[in-house]
């Protein structure tokens, strides 16, 4: 099979998309697949190996998880792994994809979407809550706001990002994740950060940046509350659409064990310390096993 691995992209999740994608890349390798080739995407006009018969797409965020990748494969006529362009579009807009999981009967906190295209408009939820830039991953421009004068600072911030911003109730609790493989929910993960919360640092402590975070995997939450959650999460990425594999931001609020489905990550990351790997790994899937499922389910 003639394999070309996308990474990189233009976004503000390169590095991360870069890591993932070299950890990969190794992967199949291992895997037995002796056709793999590198290809470090800087924007739309791209070179593909001739010949390609499978793009394997490891590019986060912006351009590569937000449809406009999957939209040129689809014109090229390349088969590609993971979701669809019009469900990643979905996926990657929080505001929309938010809309789509309440039609559709999916827990998820309350929100209002603000249009700032003629100057900042100020949130009208109560304190606390979260600033979010509704089209960004890894955390990009998140901010927990908990006192009036942090509001202005973290609008101004969102705004750099583009000029639609999503103000979400904070909900205070455990954050969890669940990926999902060929239609069923992996064990759940509990994220624990060491401070403050998973931002962009705790993600990724080899940028260097912050104090990490450990990982329960499975979480340690009673039977039926987990089963609650992947539920949950299975719900909305079905009701978003998602193909081969995802994987599905949960909260639990701490005073009623409630899940609050956040978000659906169609490239979720793949570094070493990326989550659907070790959910994978506790389900009894090695790296590579799931590297090749996900090339053979793209496939299908
Ligand atoms: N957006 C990052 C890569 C993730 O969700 O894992
Ligand atoms: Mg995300």
């Amino acid at each position: 099979l003639k394999i070309a691995l996308l990474l990189g992209g233009p976004g503000a999740e390169r590095e991360v998309s870069l890591v993932s994608g070299n950890s990969v890349y190794d992967a199949l390798c291992r895997a037995g697949f002796t056709d793999v080739t590198k290809v470090d995407v800087h924007g739309p006009d791209f070179r593909l190996p001739e010949g390609t018969e499978l793009a394997y797409n490891i590019i986060h965020g912006t351009f590569g998880e937000d449809g406009t990748l999957q939209a040129i494969l689809e014109e090229r006529g390349v088969p590609y792994t993971g979701a669809g362009s019009r469900s990643s579009a979905l996926c990657f807009n929080k505001s929309e994809s938010k809309k789509v999981f309440l039609e559709a009967g999916v827990p998820t906190p309350h929100a209002e979407i603000l249009d700032c295209s003629n100057g900042i408009v100020m949130p009208s939820l109560p304190l606390p809550f979260v600033i979010k830039p509704p089209c960004e991953g890894s955390s990009v421009g998140v901010h927990i706001v908990r006192r009036q004068e942090d509001v202005l600072p973290a609008m101004e911030e969102a705004v750099t990002h583009g000029t639609t911003v999503l103000v979400e109730e904070f909900i205070q609790g455990k954050e969890l994740t669940v990926g999902i493989l060929d239609g069923k929910a992996l064990p759940v993960i509990h994220i624990c950060p060491r401070s403050g919360f998973y931002d962009l640092s705790n993600k990724y402590p080899w940028m260097n940046m912050g104090g990490g975070t450990d990982y329960i995997c499975p979480a340690d939450l009673p039977e039926e509350t987990a089963a609650n959650v992947q539920e949950a999460a299975l719900k909305a990425y079905k009701a978003a659409g998602v193909e081969v594999y995802g994987r599905v931001d949960v909260l639990l609020r701490e005073e009623d064990g409630a899940p609050f489905v956040l978000e659906i990550n169609t490239i979720p990351g793949m570094t070493p310390s990326s989550l659907l790997p070790k959910a994978a790994a506790a389900s009894g899937w090695p790296y590579e096993d799931l590297c090749e499922k996900i090339a053979e389910l793209s496939l299908a």
